[in-house]
């Protein structure tokens, strides 16, 4: 079967044709997988807006359809299924999308599958590249698993006992780990979005190089729910970006220990809280899902701090190119629930959706 996902749920307007080989073990295989960005627009303010963004949706939409169907040498008369992001997100976003989807399933008489963006980014877990580019293969995962939803808009984890069963068993009580980065960069001046920014500062820092002595909380990070809090540690990096001398602000070496520390204190808390889930839970596979996840220093520590855990727990995160918005995680998400499919007109919106 063929199908076309769509995503719009934030600041990607994305579409991706994905061909699936159905069976015990299907195959699937990216067609064509195109993404309009609009980075460099929300770049200028420094974060996302809505309703701006919702307008480049509303423009990029027909243009990223037709690219999708071209490359793919794929009519739409041959696309059997669309699946679309109907939430969580931004709602004007969401709508754009859904709206745009609606549209091409009632002209060409197409079912539509309505996807959880949190449990796309999830799922997208379960492909594991093949040997030929473009082709993945299911794999198999063995449960209790927990997974860490590390987002622009989400922190959570999730006990998933098996396949498609879900229960969030911590969450974030203020900002997620992405809003952290974001918010935290735009202090630092570092622009939009902020996640790949502190990375990317972080890298250059030397430990050699500490004059700065920054220490940043670690937030609830030894209570024993499985919560988080991110709000205060912007708070921090406020406070001490204020009381800064102009010198010392724009100085290259501060942005880079700040950076270094932000991202190692976010990294603490999210590693902390979810090898004490996956033990309290005695998970045998811990995940990763969501933007935060292409972060490569929290993959790198993750891995080790899961190995010392026990070398029996399985650790997964997504291809990085698959871990922020994409179209191919929703028509994965889309195929996974293809007994959901129902008729466009009961396609709604949900910014709240929750897994
Ligand atoms: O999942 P995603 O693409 O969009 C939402 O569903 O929100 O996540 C976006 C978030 C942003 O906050 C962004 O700063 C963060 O993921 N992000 C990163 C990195 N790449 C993206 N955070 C840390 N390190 C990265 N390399
Ligand atoms: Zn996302």
């Amino acid at each position: 079967m063929i199908i076309l996902g769509i995503e719009t749920s934030c600041d990607e307007t994305a579409m991706t044709v994905l061909k699936i080989k159905n069976g015990k073990n299907p195959v699937f295989s990216i067609l064509s997988n195109i993404v309009s960005s609009q980075i460099e627009l929300h770049q200028k303010y420094g974060g996302v807006y809505p309703f701006l963004a919702k307008r480049e949706h509303q423009k990029n939409l027909p243009l990223v359809f037709k690219q999708a169907l071209q490359k793919a040498k794929t009519p739409i008369s041959k696309i059997d299924l669309i699946a679309i992001t109907s939430g969580p997100g931004l709602e004007p976003c969401l709508w754009t999308g859904v709206n745009f989807g609606k549209e091409i399933t009632e002209k060409n008489n197409l079912p539509i599958v309505a996807v959880n963006h949190i449990e796309a980014h999830i799922l997208i877990n379960w492909l594991q590249s093949t040997d030929k580019k473009n082709q993945f293969k299911k794999i198999k995962i063995n449960f209790p698993a927990v997974c860490l939803v590390v987002s622009g808009g989400h922190s959570q984890l999730v006990l998933i006992e098996k396949f498609k069963k879900y229960k969030i068993i911590g969450e974030t009580r203020d900002d997620a780990a992405g809003e952290c980065f974001d918010k935290t960069a735009r202090i630092l001046g570092l622009g939009y979005p902020g996640g790949p920014k502190i990375a990317a500062e972080a890298s250059k820092f030397s430990d050699s190089d500490n004059r700065f002595s920054i220490k940043l909380p670690r937030p609830m990070i030894y209570q024993k729910n499985y919560d988080f809090s991110f709000s205060g540690l912007k708070t921090s990096v406020l406070y001490d970006f204020k009381k800064r001398k102009l010198s010392e602000k724009k100085s290259k070496k501060y942005i880079q220990a700040m950076s270094k520390e932000i991202e190692q204190a976010i990294i603490d808390v999210l590693i902390h809280k979810t090898i004490k889930a996956a033990k309290d839970n005695n998970a045998k596979t811990i995940m990763l899902a969501g933007g935060v996840s292409a972060n490569k220093e929290l993959g790198r520590q993750f891995k080790k701090a899961v190995q010392k855990k026990s070398e029996k727990t399985c650790f997964l995160k997504p291809n990085i190119e698959f871990s922020t918005d994409n179209a191919f995680m929703v028509a994965v998400a889309g195929y996974f629930n293809k007994n959901k499919k129902t008729s466009w007109k009961k396609v709604k919106v949900n910014a709240n959706l929750k897994i």
